[in-house]
């Protein structure tokens, strides 16, 4: 078995971009131009047009080391204004991203261009972040390898899962196949809250995994005895999936980029914006269903894992329900922290904001709805989260990694959390350490739309 990073980086069929090596005082720089324009995509016979970075969906997947510098020339080519965000990476306020708040959003025809060092390792993504444009194709994963690679495996695969529905619109059939039908309807709520999960509301025809649809699905290429390293991704709008590989189990090795103690299990929950990483022993010859069930909603996407040494195999059907969905899933409460081990002083944070989630508003006890909140550089600062709302919200801080509270501890590093529907309750800890104003916003785009969004600024 080969060493880690690097090793076998196989398959990235989305792949289109060209990066540049350098070198400057701030240590090698890698550079990778971001062209947001139109793109057409062909869903299950459908030619849709969208919006896409360098004319592919997802964009380019930018790969570069820890310490090193990102440059990323933006050109849009949109008929509307648009910024780029570096979701995970604690990088300088000014690049962030964040429209209106640390740059005027970039007007069609116009450039900018963002350059940032990227601390520390871990499978990030970018967006868009004004309006709804995440909604189309405007994303891509941003993969940071560590100076020295602790995992060992043969091949790794990125992931991104999307709902999609643009130019499906006026195709309902859709609806009858895999599609995204909303059970917020459904009569009959299960009577434990943790059951019950959805993390929108809207209509959308199709799961896509890497842009492809379950009728046309990407392949994952293993070879019996491999260890195979999946970074996956929730690029999607407004749904949250459940993830499994029927015949195979997921070790969790990374939530949100960051190292957690390694847990086996059936089933991973990914809301929007949150990462997992895990690692699957393929020892298992045949063609299985990567199953991709959206939360609350019916239908799936999917991808197919395919064993190279068993060609005979035919692929699943596209509405295949791997029993793994129904297996053991991870919960926060599995995640134990291997990274970073600051806590805060005596194990009392220096400042906590007690917040409630309510409708799409973040509510902060004493606090006007559209106050910042402010912290002190150096502090500890705890969020409290009571989810009053029949919606699951992954609520995401930018520019900072942030302490979930679990029962045993040691909590895992996330930079989005998702706080359960029906009275569910989150807390974490995280130091203010990254200087500047920041965003804290649930990462449902129509919630984070309707100003289910806050600012936290240094002081
Ligand atoms: Cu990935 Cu402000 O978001
Ligand atoms: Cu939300």
């Amino acid at each position: 078995m080969m060493a880690g990073a690097g090793a076998g980086v196989l398959a990235l069929g989305a792949c289109s971009g060209i990066t540049l090596a350098g070198t400057s005082q701030l240590g090698p720089v890698t550079t990778l131009g971001l062209d947001a324009r139109q793109v057409r995509l062909d869903l299950e016979g459908t030619p849709v047009e969208t919006w896409g970075y360098n004319g592919t969906v997802p964009g380019p997947e930018i790969r570069l080391r820890e310490g090193e510098t990102l440059r990323v020339p933006l050109r849009n080519g949109l008929p509307d204004p648009t910024t780029v965000h570096w979701h995970g990476i604690s990088l300088v306020n000014a690049m962030d991203g964040a429209p209106f708040l640390t740059q005027a959003p970039v007007e069609p025809g116009a450039g900018f261009d963002y350059e940032f060092v990227v601390p520390e390792a871990g499978t990030h993504w970018y967006h868009a972040h004004v309006g709804h444009q995440l909604d189309r194709g405007l994303y891509g994963a941003l993969i940071v390898e560590p100076r020295h690679e602790e995992l060992s495996y043969d091949r790794e695969y990125t992931l991104l899962l999307d709902d999609w529905r643009d130019g499906l619109d006026d195709r309902p059939e859709y609806s009858a196949g895999h599609g995204g039908h909303d059970a917020t309807d459904d009569p009959a709520l299960p009577a434990d809250p943790r059951e019950w999960v959805s993390f929108g509301g809207r209509f959308y025809p199709l799961t896509l995994v890497n842009a492809r649809p379950p009728a046309d699905p990407y392949t994952l290429d293993v070879r019996l005895g491999e260890r195979i390293r999946l970074r996956v991704i929730n690029a999607a709008a407004d749904t949250g999936f459940r993830f499994a590989i029927g015949g195979h189990r997921l070790t969790v090795t990374h939530a949100d980029g960051m190292p957690v103690q390694h847990v086996t299990v059936d089933a991973i929950r990914i809301g929007m914006g949150e990462r997992y990483d895990v690692l699957v022993d393929a020892d298992a010859p045949g063609a299985w269903q990567v199953g991709v069930m959206p939360e609350g909603r019916t239908g799936y996407g999917r991808a197919i894992l395919r064993y190279l040494d068993a060609a005979g195999s035919t692929a699943p059907p596209p509405d295949l329900h791997p029993t793994e969905l129904d297996g053991r899933l991870l919960t926060y409460d599995d995640l134990v922290n291997t990274g970073k081990q600051e806590t805060p002083a005596a194990g009392s944070p220096d400042r906590t904001f007690a917040l409630t989630l309510s409708g799409t508003d973040i509510l902060a006890d004493g606090l006007d709805p559209t106050e910042p909140f402010f912290v002190d550089s150096g502090e500890w600062v705890r969020f409290t989260l009571r989810n009053e709302s029949m919606k699951w919200h992954p609520m995401h801080l930018h520019g900072h990694h942030f302490r979930v509270s679990t029962p045993g501890g040691n909590g895992p590093l996330k930079d989005t959390a998702a706080v359960p529907a029906r009275g569910g309750e989150l807390t974490f800890d995280w130091r203010a350490d990254n200087p500047g104003a920041w965003m804290f916003h649930c990462h449902n785009h129509y919630h984070m739309e309707d100003g289910m969004m806050r600012t936290v600024t240094y002081r």
